[in-house]
């Protein structure tokens, strides 16, 4: 998750991308994020009336952003049986699990649960921001068990990812959507900060080749059915992430992109961390090349030359990219960790693991 241009794309929804191309619903922007409306709209069902006795009950001390989502649809969804996902604090004390998104943490830490924690409960501690772009909280190094995150090394590890096609699944992307293609290079971007190294990459990178440019800061905020057919009909798209950061950050502004069938230019982490996650040769890096100008002259001439243009998509032979639901698909998954790992486990490094990895392995 990143600080804009969130397009968080359901499973079904990822399944009428591919069958009709085009999927419908809205997005509204908060806290920097795209989502779908539908997730502050939608009637989450109250959970069953009770936890069965043999469930693993997840309590969600906060919505994520706010954002409310079904709370019973682990199974029908994920395939996760068991879990018994719940907001109400009055479960605190049965609840095998409590999951706390730290961006509603409070810098006092004053609301956390505060009664005594049961000696089976584990604290989970979510995140899916970059460090830079996160307050770093004093007193977080004893209280969580386990990490929910996007780096590798993160006990539960959510994101979005390439797999192996399984089935002889058609791609109802490629090469139909070469037709659609009448925008070169394009970017939607809501968060502006000009100290930002994508900041001045754009800046310069525009003087050399005309940029499609959209989002809030351009005064021009675009809805998921906008910005799905903006991506479709853009050769590249700018996948300028807002962080520098190594370590294993890359967001929904590089899978978006590789979904639709539009080919990402990566600005972020060094390629040979984007080369841990995605095929080499389905996306461009910025720094394949020296300077804005040489980056835009290779775009410029891909677009004479269609077949050189194609190879971007041979990934998409055997492999498909996974897009994940924030934050419901998260907590099921959140849920399914605890209710199969019986470890005593704690995570007693927190601020030093997420914001000084340094040497780390990574
Ligand atoms: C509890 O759940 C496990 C795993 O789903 C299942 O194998 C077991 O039979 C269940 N036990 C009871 C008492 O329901
Ligand atoms: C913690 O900070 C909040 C403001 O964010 C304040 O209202 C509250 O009184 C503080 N609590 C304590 C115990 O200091
Ligand atoms: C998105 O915005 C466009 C242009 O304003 C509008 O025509 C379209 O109906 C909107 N789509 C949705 C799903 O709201
Ligand atoms: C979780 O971590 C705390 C330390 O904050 C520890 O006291 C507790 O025993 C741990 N619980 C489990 C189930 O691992």
């Amino acid at each position: 998750m990143s600080n804009d241009n969130q397009s968080v794309l359901q499973p079904k929804c990822l399944l009428l991308i591919f069958s009709v191309g085009l999927n419908i619903f809205f997005v509204f922007e908060f806290p920097g994020h795209y989502y779908k409306e539908s997730q502050t709209a939608i009637t989450f069902t109250a959970s069953k009336d009770k936890p069965l006795e043999n469930n693993t009950i997840l309590l969600i001390w906060f919505w994520p952003f706010g954002i409310k989502f079904n709370l019973n649809s682990c199974s029908t969804l994920y395939n996760i049986d068991g879990c018994y996902l719940t907001v109400d604090r009055d479960l605190y004390s049965e609840a095998h699990a409590v999951l706390i998104n730290h961006k509603e943490i409070k810098r006092n830490l004053s609301n956390l649960p505060t009664k005594p924690r049961p000696f089976f409960q584990k604290w989970i501690w979510m995140h899916f921001e970059s460090p830079q772009n996160t307050r770093r909280l004093n007193g977080l190094e004893n209280l969580f068990n386990v990490t929910l995150n996007y780096r590798r090394d993160s006990d539960i590890v959510v994101r979005e990812h390439i797999v192996l096609k399984t089935e002889d699944t058609e791609d109802k992307i490629f090469p139909q959507v070469l037709d659609k293609k009448d925008k070169l290079v394009c970017w939607i971007v809501s968060n502006w900060n000009g100290k930002h190294e994508r900041i001045k990459y754009y800046n310069e990178l525009k003087k050399h080749i005309d940029i499609y440019a959209l989002g809030r800061h351009f005064g021009k905020i675009v809805n998921n059915s906008q910005y799905n057919e903006i991506l479709t009909r853009c050769k590249f798209y700018l996948s300028f992430e807002n962080t520098d950061h190594h370590y294993d950050y890359m967001t929904e502004k590089l899978f978006n992109p590789l979904a639709l069938g539009s080919v990402p230019v990566a600005l972020g982490a060094p390629r040979y961390i984007y080369e841990r996650f995605v095929p080499r040769d389905a996306f461009i890096h910025v720094k394949d090349f020296s300077s804005p100008q040489k980056l835009a002259e290779h775009l410029l001439s891909l677009d004479k030359n269609i077949e050189e243009y194609k190879k971007y998509f041979q990934w998409r032979k055997h492999f498909e990219v996974k897009l994940v639901n924030y934050p419901q698909e998260h907590a099921c998954r959140a849920c399914h960790y605890i209710r199969t790992k019986k470890d005593y486990q704690f995570f007693g490094n927190l601020n030093k693991w997420y914001w000084d990895p340094i040497n780390n392995g990574t």
